[in-house]
């Protein structure tokens, strides 16, 4: 039997159908690289902005015309789905679809209602249904309703089969209620996972031939697990990054890098910044992000810091880990900005200089605080975000052009897909870099000097 995933949304839900399609593989299901032909497919859900949604709907019915081909039901006979009518050519092959994360917890019972073709609808409660679920389609039997009223569980592993670099949860959910954010309402209140079974993962992580991790959650820095389920006393962040450190260490991993994200910038305490300029496991790349330049803004939006106290954790940062490479989100267009908060965020960017940025213009979600406010016109909102992408462009190329010329410890993640004699890696801080080499090396460590920025990748060659 096989299985197709589309995944949308951040690294939670990236990180949530690894583990879903771990389950799958242990029971013996394969990757179809297409939905055409696959028994199951999954559409892992994002409700961060409305266009992340409309996106979402649109593919929904473009699923609903794959399942009557395949159920041999009318002509929904588009080019796009020429592969699945040949696949029914000698009868019907149903194609049970199922549709995780948070769009489905947002609308669930409605969803259910607008999306009858839908077979299940997996909120972000129910993952751990996904066993049940699997066993009901290899033994072909009916549908059924998947319970969301539990508690959140994290799965053991979470790894993306066959990467070198991967997501590792350490939390759930958010408590911080942004006024423009949907989050806290799709992912519930803040769960930190226990650092036993984080390091526990790790290991598995190690056997699986991992070498990167990225520690996740909404906000890391407010992390407070213990060692085991319903142990005390309560771990911090800091902590639990010197103890992942540590444990690396003594086990002789081979995962030699740690990242993590995201940071709340009102969390960020000295103890994290001492830890990373301490452990040379944790990279020296930091995403911090600010959202806005402007304290009047960062105050309608309940992030809870200032631009001063932002920019001085930034000076703190830089002071104690001079080498770091900083990354941000930024979101233009709230309620109620003027020309001067904008001017106050380009301010703030020329004084960063961020290595790169997530940026977008703001999107009303229902149910928010912020949703319920005078809104700015649609095209000041995407106006005002282009004057920060034009300047982020610059500073990007600005901070990559100084690194020419340096030797830099690269994580070989393949053959690059434009030049087949060429191996594309990742640095440190989170560049692409492309260099000749023999592919022995996919997998491994090695240094790189880089010759030259080639659009935002670095090229390269194999220091000696
Ligand atoms: N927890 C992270 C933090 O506090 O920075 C953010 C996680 S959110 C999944 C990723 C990014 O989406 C946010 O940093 C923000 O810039 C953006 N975002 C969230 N809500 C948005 C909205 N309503 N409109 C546009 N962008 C939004
Ligand atoms: Fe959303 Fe704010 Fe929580 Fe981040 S910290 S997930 S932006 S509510
Ligand atoms: Fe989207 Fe949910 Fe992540 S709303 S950004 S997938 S937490």
């Amino acid at each position: 039997m096989t299985y197709f995933f589309e995944t949308y949304g951040c690294e939670m839900n990236i990180a949530e159908s690894a583990a879903v399609e771990q389950l799958l593989i242990a029971r013996g299901w394969t990757k179809s690289e297409s939905a055409q032909t696959a028994t199951l497919a999954i559409i892992n859900t994002c409700s961060i902005r409305e266009t992340a949604e409309n996106r979402i709907i649109g593919r929904l019915g473009w699923f609903n015309g794959l399942k009557a081909v395949r159920e041999c039901k009318n002509g929904a006979k588009t080019k796009m789905l020429e592969e699945a009518v040949e696949y029914v050519k000698n009868g019907p092959k149903p194609l049970t679809l199922v549709v995780m994360g948070c769009m489905a917890e947002r609308l669930l019972k409605d969803f259910q209602k607008n999306f009858p073709f839908v077979d299940y609808v997996v909120g972000t409660y129910a993952k751990h249904h996904f066993s049940e679920i699997i066993e009901a389609v290899e033994e072909g039997r009916k549908a059924f309703e998947v319970d969301d009223t539990e508690n959140y569980k994290f799965a053991s592993v979470s790894a993306e089969p066959g990467h070198f670099s991967t997501f590792v949860p350490i939390m759930h959910g958010c408590n911080n209620f942004c006024t423009y954010c949907i989050v806290p309402y799709v992912r519930g209140r803040e769960i930190s996972r226990p650092a036993g079974d984080i390091l526990k993962e790790i290991d598995v992580l190690g056997k699986m031939n991992v070498r990167e991790i990225t520690l996740i959650g909404q906000n890391v820095n407010s992390y407070m697990g213990a060692m085991k389920e319903g142990e005390n006393p309560c771990i911090n962040f800091a902590s639990l990054l010197s103890i992942v450190a540590e444990h690396l260490r003594q086990t002789k991993s081979p995962i030699k890098w740690v990242r993590f994200m995201s940071s709340h910038p009102k969390d960020f305490t000295d103890d994290v910044i001492d830890v990373i300029a301490k452990e040379d496991v944790i990279c020296r790349h930091i995403h911090l992000p600010v959202q806005h330049g402007s304290s009047r803004v960062l105050k309608a939006m309940n992030r809870r810091y200032t631009r001063e106290h932002y920019l001085d954790l930034v000076k703190k940062i830089k002071t104690k880990i001079p080498e770091v490479s900083l990354t941000t989100d930024i979101m233009m267009g709230f309620p109620g900005e003027t020309e001067e908060d904008v001017e106050l965020t380009l301010d703030l960017m020329r004084q960063v200089k961020y290595e790169s940025a997530m940026m977008y213009f703001y999107n009303p979600r229902e149910g928010t605080p912020a949703s319920k406010e005078k809104q700015l016109p649609v095209e000041v909102r995407k106006e005002r975000l282009q004057r920060v992408i034009d300047l982020q462009i610059e500073h990007t190329r600005e901070q990559m052009s100084k690194r020419v010329g340096k030797t830099v410890r690269t994580l070989v993640e393949g053959v690059s897909r434009d030049n087949k004699m060429e191996l594309l890696g990742q640095t440190e801080r989170h560049e692409k870099i492309a260099f000749e080499a023999s592919s022995s090396l996919i997998g491994t460590f090695v240094d790189v000097k880089i010759t030259q920025l080639s659009g935002n990748t670095f090229r390269g060659e194999i220091a000696n």
